[in-house]
């Protein structure tokens, strides 16, 4: 918890909490979290996408790598648990069996990836789609081609990817449980949309000879609001942007979520024909461009029936639940199975500076990843 106060207080913004993909704060935050795991023996590099990697040998050298971890970025003006918890988590586990003298058959490995949130680029996931080889060429020309990809991982590497991770959401906090095990985790489209018009004076120009952008994407904010799914306009930057200045251009980002694919994907279509009926009837220019599309993702069925176990044994219920929200686990399911625990927050309130953890709920955690890794140590035995 202290590590956690004290990665929060690293951030490219004063009086608040920003770290974004390659930022001086996360260059920052890997060569602190370095410090601590190499404290704990691990042994850390930061590879070609800025990701943080400690790694623990196990006994034989031809094994598998169980990777763990989460995300050392944030959103702007974020809380200090939302990734960084689930990086630490991983740490004290590890920790903790290197010090009651546990050798593992595998090697392990705690990865704090660089992107998670997606806050420079709009595009989610680069680190650990980096490791897993599966950026586009899209994606390498957003980030300026430098080198990134390099940072890929041998096919078959992963034995699996666990993470921890706070639950953004209410359920664990009504339920009364320090954690749970998650079952899937929803889909995500992130688009850009441009509403060109005409720039103009707000003083002369008549309400029905303008082109106004703005209005324009205020409709189509208003239809994602109604359109059946998770959907939100989360930034718009708006031209000339002055207040005497009829807007002549808005872009906007577009964010829509569903854990089913094809709700999703629906719901995306019905948002793209409503913006060109905005723009015909307003007189405006459309441009919409998908940034990214990431499916929705199944935890490995028997990874987490273990972790279901470890947290029966630690004599909590056990409850499965899906993610709303998107984690690295989504991106590292390409290459290797994944699970995911989840820890109970606050009020369920995350990307937001009032993110809350209780001690005692990290300790569970801390403990059914450690149960976890050791349970696999024992199949693989
Ligand atoms: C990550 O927090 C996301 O789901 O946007
Ligand atoms: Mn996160
Ligand atoms: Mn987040």
């Amino acid at each position: 918890m202290r590590c956690c106060d004290e990665l929060g207080a690293v951030s490219d913004e004063s009086g608040r909490l920003t770290r974004t993909f390659h930022s001086p704060a996360m260059r920052r935050a890997n060569r602190l979290v370095g410090s601590w795991m190499r404290a704990a023996g691990l042994e850390v590099r930061e590879d070609a996408a800025f990701n943080l990697l400690g790694r623990w040998p196990g006994t034989r050298r031809a094994a598998k790598t169980l990777l763990l971890g989460s995300h050392l970025d944030t959103v702007r003006d974020a809380g200090k648990y939302d990734g960084p918890l689930g990086v630490l988590v991983a740490l004290a586990a590890v920790k903790h069996l290197k010090e009651r003298g546990v050798t593992l058959p595998f090697h392990v490995e705690i990865a704090g990836f660089s992107d998670e949130e997606g806050v420079r680029y709009q595009t989610t996931y680069l680190g650990s789609r980096a490791l897993a080889g599966t950026l586009t060429r899209a994606d390498l020309s957003r980030v300026g081609g430098n080198g990134i990809e390099r940072a890929r991982r041998p096919r078959g590497e992963f034995l699996a990817y666990a993470e921890v991770h706070i639950e953004q959401g209410p359920v664990l906090e009504q339920r009364s449980l320090p954690v749970g095990v998650v079952n899937t985790i929803a889909g995500q489209s992130r688009l850009r949309v441009e509403f060109r018009g005409e720039a103009g004076h707000a003083g002369t120009t008549p309400m029905h000879l303008r082109h106004d952008a703005l209005c324009g994407a205020a409709e189509l904010a208003l239809a994602a609001e109604r359109c059946g799914v998770l959907a939100t306009v989360g930034k718009l930057s708006v031209e000339p942007g002055a207040s005497n200045v009829i807007p002549g251009c808005v872009e906007l980002t577009l964010d829509v979520r569903h854990q089913r694919d094809a709700r999703r994907c629906a719901a995306v279509r019905a948002l793209q024909t409503k913006a060109r009926d905005i723009a015909r009837r307003r007189g405006l220019r459309l441009t919409w461009t998908t940034v990214q599309e990431t499916d929705a993702v199944s935890c490995d069925p028997k990874l987490s029936r273990l972790f279901a176990r470890c947290v029966a044994a630690r004599g909590h219920e056990v409850l499965t639940l899906p993610s709303g929200a998107g984690h690295d686990a989504a991106a590292l399911s390409a290459v290797c199975p994944v699970a995911m625990l989840f820890v109970r927050c606050k009020g369920g309130i995350s990307h937001n500076p009032a993110e809350s953890v209780k001690t005692a709920d990290v300790a569970v955690a801390i403990g059914v990843l450690a149960d976890f890794i050791q349970s696999l140590a024992s199949r693989h035995g």
